[in-house]
């Protein structure tokens, strides 16, 4: 298979030597002259390896390594410098360059940093590949719940599987709206066709219309293949259209085109395709006010919603917490060596009088932090957020939490209720400190003395 390698270097000479040597070796070869337009190259989902060029003008190399493996920390990079910048491709190492190569070289040498670096990055395909299907597993998880709206709303699910008809799932945040499609999509004839998800909010929107409807070679400066978007991917099978009030207008129309002639174009080509796709999507906002708005084509959200199904708050159906805190607990348990197996009535009591406004993701996100914070064998009030239990707990159970933290003092107590006060409102706005702020009903700016009197670690709090 021909591997693309990028090559990044303001020197002419330089570029040739390597495109020769590099495309000698069977390789596809994109040359970049500085650490600004190899950014827009490493966009390009084909790279396999990037070369780069330690002194530039503009963007040096050590920021360009630094970037590059932040947006494609599946790329391998590898410095080329002279022996006077060695310190410099030390650090770079450190910054998460894979290899370096001094100048001058032999070609062979050029082939070899080149070949195993290769090897490298098909390693760290395989590891996405792998750790998108431990999500994707999780994501295909039973629907747990049998009280009587998720009773009702597994009818629902039921009754639409069977047919191509659209669907529009709506609800709050982490009240499992994904996990609502995938069962329609497992639950319909297409069970065995593909399921394809895309998130309208989590890709760029100047790359969403490659993503959903790919392009042909050409297209665009590194479109050096042809590259079937999700929208042929799903061909036979299921296209979730996540976050669906993100599409801006440009992509409405075109997706309504998709819908209501069954065929589309890839980017950068004249030529129409049919598709046999059946349409899911999903959105926390109110379409309709999005609507009246300006903001969302009407003619869109009817083709879209043919059947509607509202996802309900966990506040809503509580008498399911006890059975999924289980279901989570075995599930996550079985992830770890911990060997938790239960909760005490009392946790129970206090996870079902919580008012979980991140719903059943927050859930989920509580009964893994417990699990750590355990140290026997069952979950104790003790062992949850102070968050959940402090709104309802009483003077009693507080004073036992109080002797049961061991904590020596008042101040150490309170200090432990802030602390788990503040995680837990930074895991239900996903670390967003402005919302955080609100929620606990602080300025930001008292949040952000708060975290770092209490040393609060933000990139390791788990969202
Ligand atoms: N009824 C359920 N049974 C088991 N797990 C559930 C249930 N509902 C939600 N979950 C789990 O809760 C988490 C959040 O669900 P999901 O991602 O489907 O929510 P969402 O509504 O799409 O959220 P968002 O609006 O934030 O995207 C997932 O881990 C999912 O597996
Ligand atoms: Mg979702």
């Amino acid at each position: 298979m021909k591997r693309t390698v990028l090559v990044v270097d303001d020197e002419q000479n330089m570029q040739t030597v390597m495109r020769m040597v590099l495309e000698n070796a069977g390789h596809e070869v994109l040359i970049a002259d500085s650490g600004e337009s190899a950014l827009v190259h490493a966009q390009n989902p084909n790279l396999d390896v990037v070369l780069t060029d330690l002194r530039m003008p503009g963007m040096g190399g050590e920021e360009f390594v630094i970037r590059c493996r932040k947006e494609r920390p599946d790329v391998p990079v590898i410095i080329v410098t002279a022996h006077g910048t060695i310190r410099s491709a030390v650090k770079s190492i450190h910054d998460g360059a894979a290899d370096y190569l001094t100048k001058p070289f032999e070609p062979e040498q050029l082939e070899i940093v080149v070949h195993n670096a290769i090897k490298l990055r098909d390693i760290l395909r395989e590891n996405t590949r792998l750790k998108a299907e431990v999500n994707e597993s999780r994501g295909t998880k039973r629907l747990v719940g049998e009280g009587r709206v998720a009773q009702q709303l597994l009818e629902e699910i039921r009754r639409v599987a069977p047919y191509k008809t659209g669907v529009l799932i709506t609800g709050e945040s982490g009240t499992g709206k994904e996990l609502v499609a995938r069962t329609i999509h497992e639950l319909s004839p297409r069970r065995e066709r593909p399921w394809v998800a895309l998130n309208c909010s989590a890709i760029p929107r100047d790359l969403l219309e490659s993503e959903l409807f790919g392009y042909i070679k050409g297209a665009f400066t590194g479109a050096t293949h042809n590259r079937a978007g999700r929208l042929e991917q799903a061909q036979g099978g299921t296209l979730f259209l996540d976050e669906i009030a993100d599409l801006d207008a440009s992509l409405q129309s075109k997706l309504l085109r998709v819908l209501q002639e069954r065929e589309f174009s890839p980017v950068g080509s004249n030529q129409v395709r049919a598709v046999d796709v059946r349409f899911i999507a999903a959105t926390n906002r109110e379409l309709k006010a999005l609507v009246q708005e300006g903001k969302f084509r009407e003619d869109l959200l009817y083709r879209l919603d043919v059947y509607s199904i509202v996802a309900p708050p966990l506040r809503s159906r509580r008498e399911d917490i006890p059975l999924l805190a289980q279901t989570f607990l075995q599930e996550l348990a079985a992830e770890t060596d911990k060997r938790v197996t239960a909760f005490t009535p009392a946790a129970l009591e206090a996870l079902a009088g919580y008012a979980w406004p991140g719903n059943v993701r927050e859930l989920r996100n509580t009964v893994e932090r417990s699990l750590l914070s355990c140290q026997g064998t069952t979950i104790d009030i003790g062992d949850l957020p102070g968050a959940i239990v402090a709104p309802s707990a009483s003077a009693a159970g507080e004073k036992c939490k109080f002797e049961k933290k061991g904590k020596k003092n008042l101040d150490h107590w309170l200090e432990a209720m802030e602390r788990d006060a503040i995680l837990e409102a930074l895991a239900q706005t996903r670390g967003v400190q402005t919302h955080a702020a609100k929620k606990l009903g602080i300025s930001e700016r008292s949040l952000w003395h708060r975290i770092k009197k209490l040393n609060i670690q933000i990139n390791r709090v788990i969202y």
